[in-house]
């Protein structure tokens, strides 16, 4: 099916269970019965949805500090829909979700497998970064 049947939209109703079996599905782990829409409600500044037809094939989160600075986090595409450009659209309506309301940059971070995707796909400039394991 070709990626013209996919509707991607921002800050659309999406239910808990269909973000936690999309998320589950791509990250491989059982889903974990999150209550994304309380955690999108409470702490986003949007999120996008990519639909085929009625069934949620893509989404992304995009947390942000209130101000200036998004956070581009969660970004899944369903495992049998990958590499259509589903993602690439995503990632285009999180950016522009987060130019229109306001925001300066939009961050992510990812691994180095990733770097095709975000860098030469979606547009991202490398930067440095850093970060610290909060668990171990
Ligand atoms: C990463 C992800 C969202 C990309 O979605 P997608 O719909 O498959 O991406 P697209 O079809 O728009 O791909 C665009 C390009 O990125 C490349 N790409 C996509 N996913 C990739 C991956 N996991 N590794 C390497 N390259 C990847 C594609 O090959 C394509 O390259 P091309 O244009 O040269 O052919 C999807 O693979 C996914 O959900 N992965 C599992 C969850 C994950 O790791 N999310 C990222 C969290 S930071």
């Amino acid at each position: 099916m070709s990626t013209e049947e996919v509707s991607v939209t921002w800050r659309s109703n999406v239910t808990d269970d269909e973000v936690d079996d999309l998320h589950a599905r791509a990250f491989d782990h059982p889903p974990a019965g999150n209550h994304w829409n309380a955690q999108l409600q409470t702490h986003s500044l949007g999120w996008v949805s990519a639909r085929e037809h009625t069934w949620l094939c893509g989404f992304a989160n995009v947390a942000w500090d209130g101000r200036d600075h998004a956070f581009l986090v969660d970004v899944v595409v369903a495992p049998d829909h990958q590499g259509r450009g589903t993602g690439q659209k995503l990632v285009r309506a999180a950016v522009e979700g987060a130019r229109q309301s306001g925001c300066q940059w939009l961050h992510v971070d990812f691994e180095e497998a990733l770097e095709h995707f975000y860098i030469d796909r979606c547009g991202f400039r490398t930067s440095k970064a850093g970060v610290i394991p909060l668990t171990q």
